[in-house]
């Protein structure tokens, strides 16, 4: 029997998604949902399977073995707690949602159930992190600097323009990083953050800051910084900096380089990004959910992290992470 896939949300992320359980063996992309049906008509046309404007309708007419739920920030909460009571094991899109007491609630369902559930934090599955891994073994991390450059995103997604349903930068996107500092080094446990709308004009449609700058503790002693913007015309820099006794370890996009007086220089060989589709379906296929990198928890932490730094920019003090 294929394992039936269905997807709540069917916007930019859930295509590229789509693209990659397709051509996983044993897999049946049966339904699609979205509020938008020009969406849902376009996943049907390209991946095949239903496609229902009404989450409910979809839940009571298939039988799903697993959902993708690909939808903005502030619309997470009952969909989860749905899709965990039918028994459906969830792949969701981060950032899970845009405050811990919504995402308590999902935890705790997601327990309660049993259902295996990941966070897509897909770096955690970026090939070069074993690597990363080895040199920060023996080392005590001194230093993680954290870069984010982009352009706004474009059209489309007027969500994303507003804090209240985006979260803003650091919620939304700059999430990978500090879920990728706290994978490769431990927890967070302080956060102190500037951020403001320098180029941009605010305005009732758009109040998301486009320069962020926080300052960060690890439990373990090391500091970390993390820095980004959206004011770039169109390309993106994303990159960390992370310095042991004698060697930084770099990684800009597939390229990583550890440097200590000499260059070692490593290029991704392969298209790591599905990577996160694969090890979910094998989940759902053999139960095992230890396969998982990013659990419904761990991102709880990593949510908490992006919301102290928020509440720290409004604040203008130093927060300590709770959770
Ligand atoms: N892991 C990554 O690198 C990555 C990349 C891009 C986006 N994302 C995340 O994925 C999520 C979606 O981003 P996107 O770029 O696909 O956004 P999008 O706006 O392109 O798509 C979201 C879709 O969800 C639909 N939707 C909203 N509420 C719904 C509901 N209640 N029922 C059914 N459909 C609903 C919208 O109509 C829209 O079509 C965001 O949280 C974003 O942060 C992750």
């Amino acid at each position: 029997m294929p394992i039936r896939v269905g997807f709540v949300g069917v916007g930019g992320i859930a295509r590229r998604h789509q693209s990659y359980v397709r051509a996983i063996e044993g897999v049946e992309i049966a339904a699609h949902c979205d509020l938008m049906p020009e969406r849902v008509d376009a996943a049907v046309f390209e991946f095949g399977g239903k496609g229902y404007l009404n989450f409910d309708e979809m839940l009571a007419n298939e039988k799903l073995d697993a959902l993708y739920i690909c939808i903005p920030p502030y619309a997470h909460g009952e969909i989860e707690l749905k899709a965990a009571e039918a028994g459906i094991h969830m792949f969701i899109e981060k950032p899970i949602a845009l405050s811990l007491e919504v995402a308590e609630r999902v935890a705790e369902a997601i327990e309660r159930s049993g259902v295996i559930c990941s966070v897509g934090y897909q770096l955690r599955y970026h090939e070069l992190i074993p690597r990363i891994q080895e040199e920060l073994a023996s080392e005590p991390v001194l230093l993680y600097c954290a870069r984010y450059y982009c352009p706004m995103p474009p059209g489309g997604k007027p969500w994303w323009h507003r804090k209240s349903m985006s979260g803003g930068q650091t919620v939304e996107q700059t999430t990978h990083l500090i879920d990728l500092a706290r994978y490769l080094i431990g927890e967070i446990s302080e956060v102190y953050a500037h951020a403001a709308m320098r180029y941009y004009k605010r305005t009732p449609m758009n109040d998301v800051e486009d320069v962020t700058a926080v300052l960060f503790k690890f439990e373990g002693g090391a500091f970390g910084t993390l820095v980004s913007t959206t004011v770039m015309e169109s390309s993106w820099h994303v990159e960390i900096d992370i310095v042991i006794p004698k060697r930084r370890i770099e990684l800009i996009g597939n390229t990583l380089r550890i440097k200590d007086g000499s260059v070692e220089e490593i290029t991704a060989q392969r298209d790591w990004y599905g990577e996160i589709d694969k090890v979910f379906i094998e989940a759902v296929r053999t139960g095992d959910a230890s396969l998982i990198r990013s659990s419904y928890r761990d991102a709880m932490r990593t949510l908490a992290v992006t919301l102290a730094i928020n509440d720290s920019v409004e604040k203008g003090e130093v927060v300590r992470v709770k959770i």
